[in-house]
């Protein structure tokens, strides 16, 4: 199996994105999950993190907290989306697993330096902060990663914090930006893609009908996201954002992007985190990320749903 890095704000759609991966142990295997402070503050992060591995019977994979704020920006949060807890939809034991002794950032660079170079994919579900500091501390991870693949940025579709920016940009710029120039073999899942992944009814009740402890929480929790978007974009189907990420991993021919390049806005206030996307490739810009425009919704739910079926 390929070895990955989950780090991670959950939220109901990150925790999706880690069910999604443990359920696929043949192809994936988690190293670890870090988590970072983003849709909720830290300490509600890392517990939701431990929560989600609890719910899939996965008390030994460990979970490691990383930044509880941005490089250098405060901290903006999205209890509107998420609700208070981040995780809000569906009433879960408190986590009896403990926080990993060792700090995320840490953990990143010495799971890339102790494996084999060019085996460990990175994958960012929040803001970029995390990542960025473990590149800053340790710049030999950029060499031996096998590849980025993350949640985040938009193009066409544009912004959801602001009419410029996607979320995890927009928390991190500056930590972005310092992703974005590292050289490493980047793929973006934008809100472009993610917003072509929606939440039907059928699809909702498609999971539902598992039966099992764990589809009924990701049912719970699908609905209460669903609440928020149907106010907020007027189409019934909410986007299912993170887990496009694991399915990118697990099934890259439900995908198409083009590789080109990305830069992020830093300096101004009005298009803070904007996701500079040359699709049309009308600079001279070198290429850094292939930046997915299509999924095939159908079988993204359809492999999501199979996966989450063999989850107790
Ligand atoms: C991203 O922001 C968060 O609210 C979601 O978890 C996702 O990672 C979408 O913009
Ligand atoms: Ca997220």
């Amino acid at each position: 199996p390929r070895k990955i890095i989950i780090d991670t704000d959950p939220g109901q759609d990150d925790a999706v994105a880690i069910l999604l991966a443990l359920a696929s142990p043949e192809e994936l295997e988690v190293l670890a999950i870090t988590a970072v402070a983003g849709n909720v503050p830290l300490p509600l992060t890392s517990r939701n993190a431990r929560v989600v591995c609890e719910l899939a019977g996965r008390t030994d994979v460990p979970v490691h907290e990383g930044a509880k704020a941005p490089l250098v920006r405060t901290l903006v949060t999205a209890e509107y989306v998420h609700g208070k807890t981040g995780l809000d939809g569906v009433d879960l034991p408190v986590p009896k697993m403990p926080v990993a002794s060792q700090p995320a950032v840490d953990a990143i660079v010495e799971h890339i330096r102790r494996e084999p170079p060019r085996t460990v994919t990175l994958c960012p579900l929040g803001p970029l902060t995390n990542v960025a500091l473990a590149m800053q501390s340790a710049p030999d991870i950029t060499e031996r990663l096998a590849g980025i693949v993350l949640m985040g940025g938009a193009y066409f579709e544009v912004g959801n914090v602001t009419p410029a920016a996607e979320f995890n940009i927009y928390v991190d710029p500056e930590a972005a930006d310092v992703v974005m120039k590292s050289g490493v073999d980047i793929t973006i899942l934008p809100l472009d893609a993610t917003h072509q992944a929606l939440v039907t009814r059928p699809r909702l009740d498609a999971i539902s009908a598992i039966g099992t402890p764990v589809a009924r929480a990701v049912s719970g929790w699908l609905d209460f996201f669903e609440r928020f978007d149907l106010e907020k974009y007027g189409h019934a189907g909410a986007p299912l954002h993170d887990p496009c990420v694991i399915a990118y991993l697990l099934r890259p021919d439900l995908f198409e992007g083009r590789h080109i390049n990305v830069e992020i806005e830093t300096a101004s206030d009005l298009t803070r985190g904007m996701t500079v996307a040359d699709w049309w490739r009308v600079t001279d810009r070198a290429p850094n990320a292939t930046f997915i425009g299509k999924v095939d919704a159908d079988g993204f739910f359809d492999l999501l749903t199979e996966r989450l079926a063999r989850l107790k």
